[in-house]
């Protein structure tokens, strides 16, 4: 009998401690059956659902609907561009926090946790940065200065307001890049080689020690062939083995989740082993900018429903097979899409050659796709065994 309740009392504390471990990703509301939205649903699971945030959207008086949702069906907000270097600095020494606290501030009122997005990144960066160092004004000694100034600064400003930052991102090439070999890219590899990523993690833990640190990345959804030198999941492994291995402050990876309907993709259980594959490093995982888009060929621009169904249901099985998979993995924080409204998704302007669109859940009239009826049912109808409430992630010291 004893030994009986001192197993229920025990069941008991294990469940408290679980519910307890739910709240940092819940932001402080409890789970309301009569709310259908995604926050809502996903509360149940401990998981954040969040969005990147157009700040210009956001202000517009005429758009009266972009606010509501973005209040309403998410938890966590990132900034699609305004905690950019570009956007932050675009004057040396002269920083615009505003458009940035404009959306922490948001993010407050809404209870909703935000995603800092993006402390080290090749692309963005202000002008005078990048035309010092190609004129010489600017030197290695100096820029690595520069670097951990930015770092310091930009997270002392928003510290204590952050849930995760993306410390580093798309530090890592693709196999279509020259050489094909899988290296360390861009500006920043460049300049100060890849010792910078460790310093970055370090230098942002200094100004936060309550921030979750991430590294982040498209194209590591799924392991390939397990080469490092083709598989950019498997480098970015290495590279987060070997950073903990140093010592250094990374908590978490994050997968940007950019696909698109004319690729193969993957099945749910190949995302979810990269995931677990991540928590088994004892890392944090997220989805950070998930978009699905497709080609807007002359049939989907001339309205042909043969040509634009196969497209959306292609999406929205797309969708789901992420956000299963992140349902699945314990480890899994949130699931960040980027920009929810066709309206405001930057893939029309970026993938023009052929055009594409369709990316996101909610159509240019803010009428949910079928992306956004799948996700909804993922969170519905999902539960023990096999999705368990998150475990949270302490900031590695
Ligand atoms: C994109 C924004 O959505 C655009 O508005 C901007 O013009 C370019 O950047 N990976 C990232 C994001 O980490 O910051 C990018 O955001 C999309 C790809």
């Amino acid at each position: 009998m004893k030994l009986r309740r001192w197993i229920a009392a025990g069941a008991v504390a294990i469940a408290t401690v679980g519910a307890l471990n739910v709240a940092p990703a819940t932001a402080g509301r409890s789970y309301n059956p009569a709310d259908q939205s995604l926050r809502n649903l996903a509360l149940r699971h401990g998981l954040a659902i969040g969005t990147a945030v157009d700040l210009t959207a956001l202000d517009d008086p005429a758009d009266p609907r972009y606010r509501q949702l973005a209040a309403s069906e998410f938890s966590t907000v990132t900034a699609e561009n305004a905690m950019k270097w570009e956007s932050l600095e675009p004057t040396r020494g002269t920083y615009n926090w505003g458009p940035a606290d404009e959306l922490v501030a948001f993010a407050k009122q809404n209870n909703q946790r935000v995603r800092g997005h993006v402390l080290v990144w090749h692309n963005q960066l202000p002008a005078w940065l990048t035309s010092g160092v190609e004129d010489g004004s600017i030197s290695t000694t100096e820029l690595r200065d520069i670097l951990r100034n930015h770092i310091t600064a930009v997270v002392t400003h928003f510290k204590g307001r952050i849930w995760q930052w993306d410390v580093v991102n798309e530090a890592v090439s693709d196999p279509w890049d020259t050489p094909s070999t899988l290296h360390y890219k861009g500006f920043w590899a460049q300049h100060l080689g890849p010792g910078y990523i460790a310093d970055a993690f370090r230098w942002a833990r200094a100004a936060d020690p309550h921030a979750l640190l991430f590294y982040n990345d498209y194209n590591i959804e799924a392991f390939g062939s397990g080469d490092p030198a083709n598989d950019k999941t498997q480098f970015v492994y290495d590279m987060a083995k070997d950073l903990l291995a140093q010592g250094v402050p990374i908590d978490g990876v994050g997968s940007q989740g950019h696909l698109g309907t004319q690729y193969g993709n993957f099945d749910t259980l190949q995302v979810a082993g990269a995931l677990r594959k991540f928590a088994g490093l004892g890392l944090a995982t997220a989805f950070t900018e998930v978009d699905v888009r497709s080609q807007l060929t002359a049939g989907v621009q001339a309205g042909d429903s043969n040509e634009i169904n196969p497209r959306l249901q292609a999406s929205a099985a797309n969708f789901s097979v992420l956000l299963q998979a992140c349902l699945a993995e314990r480890h899994c924080l949130s699931f960040t899409v980027w920009g929810f409204t066709d309206k405001h998704s930057w893939v029309p302007g970026w993938f023009s050659d052929p055009p594409e669109g369709l990316a996101t859940i909610y159509d240019e009239n803010y009428q949910p796709k079928r992306a956004y009826q799948e996700m909804k049912a993922d969170l519905i109808y999902s539960g023990p065994p096999y999705v368990l409430p998150r475990v949270p992630q302490k900031p590695r010291r």
